[in-house]
């Protein structure tokens, strides 16, 4: 069975087809699935979502871009301590550093990462990476923030080999999806054959990041065979034993 560490089902590109699409993933060897919170609005959609559907889990978070929500007080840390201990919520995120893009700016985005990091802490809870050409700044303040104490996954890996090693060696995962299927994606293929098998979390971040040849098409759970076969071929083994192994990955991350 597949486990699909990382989707956004909550997003408004599932609004005309969210039941169909949901419905259709058991039959498909989807057998479970992190919905991932990233603002205020997702959060409370995802774990809603977990509410309806047996195989769904949530996480509960604000993703950098969105903290300036938070800066806003349109929420704030009490609000997501509520929400992370809605039932089937079993993780903060995704939260972290997102520097693509200008704004927020980066002193902002470490504050609500930092604040957000405690609250996982506190409520003991593993913890789902959001983190964009920002690897020296996010490793930082995961080692500040306690290092190889707390459980993370870094979501969506993009950094080269040399970084996976630094968060392997804090007892991290590596989240892999779509992304590894792109041709131009060498840097993440070589990651793929090099991290510990039991170190790799399967994900889609649906609706994004298709796989080929789907690429540019709305994603879902259901073109992961994809990924696998990709994966699969890199380390030179079954789909089938990258599935299985990622599937008792997820479910021992977010100690289910
Ligand atoms: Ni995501």
């Amino acid at each position: 069975m597949i486990f699909d560490s990382h989707a956004h089902y909550n997003d408004s590109a599932y609004d005309t087809d969210r039941a169909q699409v949901l419905g259709s993933l058991p039959a498909a060897g989807i057998g479970l699935v992190m919905d991932v919170g990233a603002n205020k609005a997702s959060t409370v959609a995802a774990a809603d979502l977990a509410q309806q559907y047996d195989f769904v889990y949530a996480s509960a978070g604000f993703h950098p871009s969105d903290t300036e929500e938070l800066e806003r007080g349109e929420a704030d840390i009490p609000w997501l301590k509520e929400a992370a201990e809605r039932p089937k919520v079993l993780a903060i995120g995704e939260i972290g550093l997102d520097y693509y893009w200008p704004e927020p700016d980066r002193a902002l985005q470490k504050k609500w990462f930092a604040a957000q990091l405690e609250l996982a802490k506190e409520l003991d809870m593993p913890i789902i990476v959001h983190s964009r050409d920002a690897a020296q700044d996010t490793f930082d303040m995961l080692k500040e923030a306690g290092g190889s104490s707390l459980s993370a996954v870094i979501h969506c890996f993009s950094y080269e080999k040399e970084m996976a090693a630094r968060f392997l060696d804090l007892g991290y995962c590596l989240g892999i999806g779509g992304v590894v299927t792109y041709k131009n994606a060498r840097k993440l293929k070589e990651v793929a054959e090099y991290i510990p098998l039991d170190r790799l979390l399967l994900e889609t971040d649906c609706p994004y990041l298709t796989p080929t040849p789907f690429r540019g098409k709305r994603n879902s759970s259901l073109h992961l065979p994809l990924v696998l076969e990709e994966i699969g071929r890199l380390r030179n083994c079954s789909p089938r034993e990258v599935e299985e192994a990622t599937f008792e990955n997820a479910k021992r991350f977010y100690r289910l």
